[in-house]
């Protein structure tokens, strides 16, 4: 049986290992999955424990994306241009570094939510490490225009400068700026968790609208709500969650799991 585990802290409520129990079972791979809780200080003595007591692999979450990415000894090009890493491999080579949540974004918005990404209008909320990481899989998708809107306009406008040339306009804004009705509306920022909302023009939603929170919870965030309420279909981040999982699990073992009925069973129960 190979082992992976989610490295984070804190991790115990994790949903990671039902889903990767289910790809394994769906698959008929023989893997183990678990939680593992890191020291704030000790990530890297973490990883390389694991990696000494025949781990194959792990997925990183929160507060450790930026250090695997300094950790790992290759970065995959999506990992680097996100500066982060949920999910490392362990090699002969080395330890390998990818990231996978830009990936299960777009998959959940593409096959699950079933909406467009080419030609679309996409608005990102946020430029912070969660929105980082969902620039370059949005803009492979050939949207027709990118803007990034945030708290802080200087770092929206650093994140546009950085991913311009990719054959989109992509361009920074202040929420309150923001112009236009949008196709997509991703919400990478924080606020969700406060129970905060950011102060958006209620113009952006429309019947057409897909409003993805990359939170999810058990209520409808502050962000869904309002999005809902405006007539746009207010979409939170658990399919996104089971399928950068999914996304970690084909990097791993080459299979790709199927999600829909997992993702269904989840929303159910
Ligand atoms: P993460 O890893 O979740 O992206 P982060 O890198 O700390 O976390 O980024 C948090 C993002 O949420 C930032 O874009 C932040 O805006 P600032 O750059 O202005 O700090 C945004 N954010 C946090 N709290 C917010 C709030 N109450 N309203 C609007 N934006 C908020």
């Amino acid at each position: 049986t190979d082992r992976y585990c989610l490295i984070g802290n804190p991790v115990a409520h994790s949903r990671s290992p039902a889903i990767h129990a289910e790809f394994a079972r769906q698959t008929g791979q023989q893997l183990a999955y678990e939680t593992c809780l890191a020291p704030l200080d000790a990530f890297a003595a973490t990883v390389r424990a694991l990696r000494d007591a025949g781990y194959r692999g792990a997925n990183v979450t929160l507060p450790f994306k930026l250090d695997a990415a300094g950790l790992a000894d290759t970065l995959s090009a999506r990992a680097s241009a996100a500066g982060a890493v949920n999910t490392l491999s362990f090699t002969d080579a080395g330890i390998a570094g990818d990231n996978t949540d830009g990936a299960g974004m777009v998959n959940d918005i593409l096959c699950n939510a079933g909406f467009a990404i080419e030609g679309a209008r996409v608005l990102l909320l946020g430029a912070g490490g969660a929105a980082r990481g969902a620039i370059l899989p949005l803009l492979e998708q050939r949207p027709a225009q990118l803007v990034i809107a945030n708290r802080t306009v200087a770092t929206a406008e650093h994140l546009a400068a950085t991913f311009g040339g990719h054959g989109v306009p992509v361009s920074a804004s202040a929420f309150t700026a923001v112009d236009g009705r949008f196709d997509i509306v991703v919400n990478a920022t924080s606020a969700s968790l406060a129970g905060a909302l950011p102060p958006l023009p209620p113009a952006l939603f429309g019947a057409g609208t897909l409003a993805l929170d990359m939170m999810y919870a058990a209520d409808p965030t502050p962000f869904m709500r309002f999005a809902g309420d405006l007539g746009a279909t207010a979409r939170d981040g658990l399919g996104m969650l089971v399928e950068q999982a999914a996304e970690a699990f084909f990097v791993w073992r080459g299979i790709r799991p199927q999600t829909s009925a997992l993702l269904a069973a989840m929303r159910a129960a």
